[in-house]
């Protein structure tokens, strides 16, 4: 009897644990973290994301991209801004990332401009996350809030970026669903967030073998993409061609109407419509450009949420490059 309402009474006491502890672990990000602390933060990173884009307008594709390899390798805590020093390696050469993510200059001017209006104290997390919103709505997708309160994490780690929580383009679909259940995100916010492949460009080692050997694929598509990507691996390597052949600086549906026209452009794309059960999204999403939009945000904010660090974890660091 003893024994058993103590245990009882132990089982109570874990689970009120368990749901302070996981109730805690995102709830401390806020839209309004700095509205005190900092209140030029939104319109400052606007502005400057917002020349960017007009000199380049695939710069909002490489901010949006930067985020979702920041939030998958250790959480969203600018782990892939830091750059390697004699005693740590870290991200930015891994597979996924080297010769490939792009827009650190940008990121740099946008932190000292924040740094100027506030400083030390807006994370570049932070930044990432504001920016990547800012460069979806500059191209004509949706706006959301932005939650805030992430910090910088004080380490960066080669081999956590390259042990295959970034899916890679070769991926299955059972693959892709597995990688993104691994990060607290369902099949259908994969399905949602490959929308973000609606902007931007990808390099024709990483389509090759799609274009050349792949069956599911619409032959003139793959004839036209040929043309930009020579079949010998080594030539023409880093030519680049759009993710999305119609609209490639458009944020919009029109990556879902490729794909149900076999006109995916990485292999990764094209197993979401394949006869797999995933179709039947990628058809809806095709039809319904709001729940596109509506469920990219809600995905974006998922993402977002990926084990921030918050409290007295990491720190606010002055340059994105190197820890304080
Ligand atoms: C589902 C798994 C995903 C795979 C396998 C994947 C793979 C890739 C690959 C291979 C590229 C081209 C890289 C290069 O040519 O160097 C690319 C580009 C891009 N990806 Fe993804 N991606 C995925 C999900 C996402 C997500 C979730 C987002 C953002 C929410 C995203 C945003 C982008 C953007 C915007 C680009 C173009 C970047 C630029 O032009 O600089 N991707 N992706
Ligand atoms: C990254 O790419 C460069 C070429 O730009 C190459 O020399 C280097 O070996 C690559 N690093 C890794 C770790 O693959
Ligand atoms: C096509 O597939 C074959 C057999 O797997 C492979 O040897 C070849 O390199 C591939 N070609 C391209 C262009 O990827």
């Amino acid at each position: 009897m003893v024994s058993s309402s103590s245990s009882s009474v132990l089982v109570m006491i874990v689970s009120l644990l368990l749901i302070v502890l996981i109730g805690s672990s995102s709830a401390q990000l806020r839209t309004d973290y700095y509205r005190k602390a900092c209140p030029k933060l939104l319109s400052t990173v606007r502005s400057a994301v917002k020349s960017a884009v007009a000199k380049e307008k695939r710069m909002g594709a490489s901010l949006l991209r930067l985020h979702f390899h920041d939030c998958f390798v250790q959480g969203c805590d600018g782990s892939i801004l830091l750059d390697d020093t004699s005693s740590m390696t870290g991200e930015k050469t891994a597979g996924p990332n080297n010769n490939s993510v792009r827009g650190f200059n940008v990121v740099d001017e946008i932190k000292s401009k924040v740094e100027s209006v506030c400083p030390s104290i807006v994370s570049c997390a932070d930044i990432l996350a504001i920016a990547a919103r800012d460069s979806v709505h500059l191209l004509g997708g949706p706006k959301w809030d932005v939650k805030l309160g992430r910090r910088d994490s004080r380490t960066a780690s080669l081999s956590a970026a390259n042990s295959g929580v970034i899916p890679p383009p070769t991926s299955t679909l059972n693959n892709l669903i597995n990688r993104f259940q691994a990060r607290g995100l369902s099949a259908k916010d994969m399905v949602v967030l490959s929308g973000a492949h609606t902007i931007g460009q990808a390099r024709c080692t990483l389509f090759r073998n799609r274009v050349y050997n792949e069956t599911n694929i619409d032959t003139s598509f793959a004839r036209t993409r040929q043309g930009n990507c020579p079949r010998m691996s080594g030539s023409g390597d880093n030519n680049l061609s759009p993710l999305d052949l119609k609209t490639p600086a458009h944020f919009d549906n029109t990556y879902y109407h490729n794909l149900i026209n076999k006109k995916g452009l990485l292999h990764s794309d094209q197993v979401l419509y394949n006869g797999g059960s995933t179709d039947s999204l990628i058809k809806s999403y095709s039809n319904n450009a709001k729940a596109f939009a509506d469920d990219f945000v809600s995905a974006m904010i998922k993402m977002g949420d990926i084990t921030p660090l918050t409290g007295s974890n990491g720190e606010i660091r002055k340059n994105c490059r190197m820890l304080n």
